[in-house]
């Protein structure tokens, strides 16, 4: 693996470890009340950033393009950004709302960005 799809796969590996010590953490302390970070470190971090590591591994057309990058920092940055800050509102922190909702919005359009880069590649291949 190369580029983006390294970095991908690696940040992956980060979610997966953060989020199975998360899920640990709640089944010892018998507190599911972060069940939502750890969902979602888990399903949209690990799982979707393992995806787009392996697409961008098989296109490599589409990992070689400058979009490819502006693609996994604005999925990395606001993934990290929606996954802390909801650890510290859950935790009763409300004054880091505005960090959640801003981040929920630039992981959608990290989201709308893969698919302006991916659709055309899989319809040309
Ligand atoms: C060390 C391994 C893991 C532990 C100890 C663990 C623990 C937990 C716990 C305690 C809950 C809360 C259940 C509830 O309150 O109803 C949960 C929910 C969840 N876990 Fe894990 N988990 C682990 C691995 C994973 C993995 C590998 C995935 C996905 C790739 C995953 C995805 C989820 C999801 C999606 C939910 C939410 C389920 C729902 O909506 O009811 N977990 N997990
Ligand atoms: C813009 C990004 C996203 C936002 C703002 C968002 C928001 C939410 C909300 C509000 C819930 C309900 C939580 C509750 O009732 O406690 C939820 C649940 C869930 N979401 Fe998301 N979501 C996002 C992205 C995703 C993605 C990309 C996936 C999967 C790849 C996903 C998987 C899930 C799952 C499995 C649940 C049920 C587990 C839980 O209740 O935490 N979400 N999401």
């Amino acid at each position: 693996m190369q580029g983006v799809a390294r970095n991908f796969f690696t940040l992956a590996i980060v979610y997966a470890l953060a989020g199975m010590a998360l899920g640990l953490h709640m089944s010892i302390s018998q507190d599911h009340s972060q069940m939502p970070v750890h969902a979602h470190t888990m399903v949209a971090g690990w799982l979707m950033s393992a995806v787009f590591a392996v697409f961008y591994h098989l296109f490599p057309v589409a990992r070689d393009k400058m979009l490819a990058k502006l693609h996994f920092w604005l999925t990395a940055v606001s993934g990290i950004g929606l996954l802390v800050g909801l650890f510290f509102l859950l935790g009763g922190n409300a004054a880091i709302e505005p960090v959640v909702a801003i981040s929920s919005m630039g992981f959608y359009a990290a989201m709308l960005l893969f698919a302006f880069i991916a659709l055309p590649v899989i319809w040309k291949s």
